[in-house]
């Protein structure tokens, strides 16, 4: 990405404001209200001095940037910038009380310029809607049709032929070098087939399903600095966005999707999410406002963000977990045990009668929960721990220390899938947020994570390659908006004998 130049400017511009925030303090106000402590400007130097300097800003240095800064901050802390208060939470009970108990107050979301919303000048989408009643039922829209687990067998089809496909593959390149196959390569492709299935009712041909690849991939990365960017005003934030992304920005999506939109549907599948928008009915937010269909730019930004909000998430988490396998023979064994007693694994029924195969995706989105961090915008002031959080601040949860806190979970580093068949784990996990605005797709995501790696392990024995000497794969993290595996995972594969799974034990 050619983002460099302008992406300096701004981090030296928001380092002044923060020095100049520092250096005015006390500001107006915020001794009567009380905010939470101020990260000290002592550890935001420290997290700065650690990156890498003189290689210029990148996104991924940013992102360190902020990962630093939670590693140095407690519970809650607050940081007054420029234009807003970010308060940030990194305490699982303090989250917890904030997202339930104080529900209504922390239920609105920003609504950033991304590509992904950039269809419509105004940004129209589920995640980014103001809390109220269009939020409400877009949401009913997407949850009812797509995430409940009555409607994941309206696309048995389409996720047994993408399964299919992702098997072959893995064969065909095992037999040309010696076994070894690379996970990632092509690996969103897959998804994104499925997706395009569920969200357009078709298939995609090969020169489609590269091009959407590219494109999502091109929107996301785009996506992820401007959300790092969201503290600053909306104006400022459209400004930047053109700047920085003045080539390809937004309209290039466009293409493809409304391509996929109006040249749709061979009714081989259900419903789809593209269907069930046409038909869809928009109340308005204020009463009495009346109903009204959606416009083809709003279904568009729909639809980007249906197939953005999975398609990335899903591939990330599947890679750790099959990490995770490759290095814990033993839980690979107890569940190619577990998967081989099951026999046919395809509906609901099978996943559902398995309760250590979901034990071994929430283990994996636990320990490397792929959004590492989510946040709201406060649409009311409220008290959490006797500190005021004021309207119009940013509240940023931090998932990935609160999926290792010590004090939740016993040896928190350990890769320990049977924590998760003891009663009540679930609800600890913060990797898909909480309260009402948790992530819409959540029962869906450990749905597809289940079926793809239950196919993967029932097919082939996982193990490290020969280059690794047998030993364990490179478990570090790429600190990004997302949280990839910094290596991509090779391994090696063996097809197993499904009459003796015994022998990984
Ligand atoms: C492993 C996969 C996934 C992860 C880790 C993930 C994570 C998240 C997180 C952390 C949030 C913010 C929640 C909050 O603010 O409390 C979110 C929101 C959301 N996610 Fe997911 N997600 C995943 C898959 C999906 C899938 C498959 C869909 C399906 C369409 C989806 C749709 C959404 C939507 C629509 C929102 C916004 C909800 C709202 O504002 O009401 N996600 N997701
Ligand atoms: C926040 O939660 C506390 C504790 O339940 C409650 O007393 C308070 O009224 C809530 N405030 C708002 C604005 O929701
Ligand atoms: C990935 O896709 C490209 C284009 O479709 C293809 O040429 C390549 O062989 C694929 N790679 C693997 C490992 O399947």
């Amino acid at each position: 990405m050619e983002v460099q130049a302008p992406l300096l400017i701004l981090l030296v511009t928001l380092l002044l404001g923060l020095l100049y925030n520092y250096a005015s303090s006390p500001r107006k106000g915020s001794a009567a209200r009380n905010l939470p402590p101020s990260l000290p400007l002592f550890s935001l130097l420290t997290a700065i001095a650690g990156i890498s300097w003189p290689s210029a800003p990148s996104l991924a240095d940013i992102n360190h940037l902020l990962h630093r800064l939670q590693a140095f901050r407690g519970p809650i802390t607050s940081l007054c910038l420029p234009f807003c208060t970010a308060v940030f939470i990194s305490d699982v009970d303090l989250a917890n009380q904030v997202l339930v108990n104080n529900g209504s107050a922390v239920s609105d979301r920003i609504r950033p310029s991304t590509p992904i919303h950039r269809h419509t000048p105004e940004n129209f989408g589920v995640a980014i809607s103001p809390y109220g009643e269009a939020w409400r039922s877009l949401r009913r829209n997407l949850v009812s049709g797509f995430v409940t687990p009555s409607s994941t067998k309206h696309f048995a089809g389409a996720r047994r032929q993408v399964k299919e496909k992702l098997l072959e593959r893995f064969t065909s390149e095992a037999a040309e070098s010696a076994g070894i196959v690379n996970f990632r390569n092509n690996l969103s492709r897959v998804f994104y087939s499925l997706l395009v299935s569920m969200c357009f009712g078709r298939d995609l041909d090969d020169r489609e399903t590269v091009e959407l690849d590219r494109t999502m991939k091109s929107m996301i990365s785009e996506s992820a600095v401007l959300l790092f960017f969201s503290f600053l005003p909306r104006l400022i934030q459209k400004v930047f966005s053109k700047f920085l992304f003045s080539k390809n920005g937004g309209k290039h999506s466009a293409g493809i999707l409304l391509h996929l939109l109006k040249n749709g549907r061979d009714h081989l599948h259900a419903t789809c999410y593209a269907d069930t928008l046409l038909e869809f009915e928009l109340p308005a937010d204020n009463k009495g406002g009346g109903k009204r269909k959606l416009r083809e730019d709003e279904i568009l930004d729909l639809c980007a963000e249906f197939i953005g909000a999975s398609g990335h998430n899903t591939p990330i988490a599947l890679e750790w977990i099959m990490a995770e396998l490759v290095n814990h023979p033993r839980v690979q064994g107890r569940l190619a045990e577990e998967l081989f007693l099951l026999g046919r694994i395809d509906g609901d029924q099978e996943m559902t009668s398995s309760p250590y195969l979901r034990a071994v995706v929430m283990e994996g989105i636990r320990l490397h929960p792929p959004s590492p961090s989510f946040f709201r915008l406060v649409g009311k002031e409220f008290e959490v721990g006797g500190y005021a959080v004021p309207k119009g601040a940013l509240v940023f949860f931090n998932a990935a220390s609160m999926g290792v806190d010590e004090r939740l979970w016993e040896d928190p580093l350990k890769f320990f899938p049977e924590r998760f068949l003891a009663a009540g784990k679930n609800a600890k996990l913060m990797a898909f947020g909480g309260g009402r605005r948790m992530c819409a797709g959540s029962e869906s995501a450990v749905f597809i994570l289940s079926y793809f790696v239950a196919h993967l392990v029932k097919e082939f024995e996982w193990r490290p390659t020969a280059a690794q000497g047998g030993e364990q794969v490179d478990m570090s993290a790429k600190m990004d908006f997302f949280m990839p595996m910094k290596t991509p995972l090779r391994a090696c594969i063996v097809r197993r004998d499904n009459k003796n799974t015994n022998k990984t034990a």
